[in-house]
């Protein structure tokens, strides 16, 4: 298949988790390629995780909002290709506040469709997600499979793809889309599940299981995620959707003890609490069209856990930071005990001023 040659990348949302371990791949493997990331950076932001890029050339960090009209044209302009990681992301604070989930992940897209648009780029490629199948009891969901949504995130991303997909038929907007399972690694902000239970069990503080931990999850390493988007954009015909993720499910309470086995902590410290509103059991992906694209997993779970635990030991000094003020404003707001007491009791451990 002939690859497709994109000079000048427009990377919104990098200074996320995924974001920022994509531009690292791009800059390791392309060079040449010019990358100017836009980011709002809201509190899942963080400009700690591209600090390495700065000064360098070829690179530009904008601060900025995928919202903003004028900012994303005059940025458009300028390049051949947007892909879009920007997104509130994290199921727990959607259902705190909705409406920043809709504002981003449906509005702000449709202002880089619109840009995209208009500059008449090579190629749109939105980062979305397998929660936009919603619960999946049995089988595996199928790029073709429709969207059933149950979460205001999984259904601003859902927006988002609509609203993609109505530019590329409507406009002729060149969409490529990636569905990824679960990501995990360096880098990921320490509110979704695998960074929860690896710096909690470093701090010996509880690892909080939502109701029984039964819940499955495809629990697919970051670096291959993003090696997927990189072949889906750089060799992927126009139009097309792909499922990314390993086709291996795995509960909760399985991470969990991984997680305390590779640390070295008791199983005592795992703590079920009360269940997340509306909670997705099952998410399964069948990812046969992009393995017959190229593309295939190359980390194990085990493999890939050992290394992100050993990350977040080796670097207290970048997720530290993060696990106060607001953070556990957040945390005091999102768990609860299992068994109502009538007392709005915390899980043992949150630190309690
Ligand atoms: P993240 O929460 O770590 O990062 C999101 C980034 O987007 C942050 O840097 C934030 O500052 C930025 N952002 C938010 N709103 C913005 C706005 N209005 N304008 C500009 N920037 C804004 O998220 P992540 O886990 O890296 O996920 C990246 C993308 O991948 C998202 O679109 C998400 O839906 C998708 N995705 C994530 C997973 C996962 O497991 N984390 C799985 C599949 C798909
Ligand atoms: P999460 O990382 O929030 O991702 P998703 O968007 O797929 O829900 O949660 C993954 C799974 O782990 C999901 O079934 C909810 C569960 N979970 C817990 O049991 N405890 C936690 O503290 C968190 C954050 C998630």
């Amino acid at each position: 298949m002939s690859a497709r040659s994109l000079r000048r990348l427009l990377v919104a949302g990098a200074a996320g988790f995924i974001g920022s371990n994509f531009v690292r791949l791009i800059r390791a493997t392309r060079p040449d390629v010019q990358v100017t990331v836009l980011d709002k950076l809201t509190y899942a932001g963080n400009l700690a995780n591209l600090v390495e890029f700065e000064g360098q050339p070829g690179y530009r960090f904008v601060h900025g909002d995928i919202c903003d009209a004028a900012i994303v044209d005059s940025l458009a302009a300028e390049a051949d290709a947007i892909v879009n990681f920007a997104a509130e992301t994290h199921v727990d604070r959607s259902l705190m506040d909705p409406f920043a989930f809709i504002e981003t992940d449906v509005r702000g897209t449709a202002v880089l469709c619109e840009a995209a648009r208009k500059h008449r780029h090579e190629v749109f490629l939105l980062v979305s997600t397998d929660e936009v199948y919603g619960d999946v009891a049995s089988g595996r969901s199928r790029e073709d499979d429709g969207f059933k949504p149950r979460s205001p995130y999984s259904a601003s991303k859902a927006g988002g793809e609509h609203l993609a997909r109505a530019y590329a038929e409507s406009f002729g907007l060149p969409l490529l889309v990636t569905r990824g399972s679960n990501n995990y690694g360096p880098y990921q902000y320490p509110e979704k599940l695998i960074p929860v239970l690896i710096t909690n069990a470093i701090d010996d503080l509880p690892l909080p299981l939502y109701h029984d931990g039964s819940a499955v999850r495809d629990y697919v390493y970051v670096e291959d995620h993003c090696r997927a988007i990189d072949m889906v954009l750089h060799e992927a015909p126009i139009g097309e959707v792909f499922n990314v993720g390993t086709g291996v499910e795995t509960s909760g309470l399985q991470v969990a003890e991984a997680v305390l086995e590779i640390v070295g902590k008791p199983k005592s410290l795992i703590e079920f609490v009360a269940d997340r509103p509306g909670h997705d059991y099952r998410y399964a992906l069948d990812i046969t069209r992009v393995t017959e694209l190229g593309w295939e997993p190359r980390t194990s779970l085990a493999e890939g856990l050992a290394r992100t635990v050993n990350w977040y030991i080796e670097h207290p000094e970048w997720w530290r930071p993060l696990k106060s003020g607001e953070y556990w404003e957040y945390y005091k707001r999102n768990y609860r005990p299992l068994k109502s007491t009538g007392e709005a009791g915390l899980p043992r451990g949150a630190p309690s001023k």
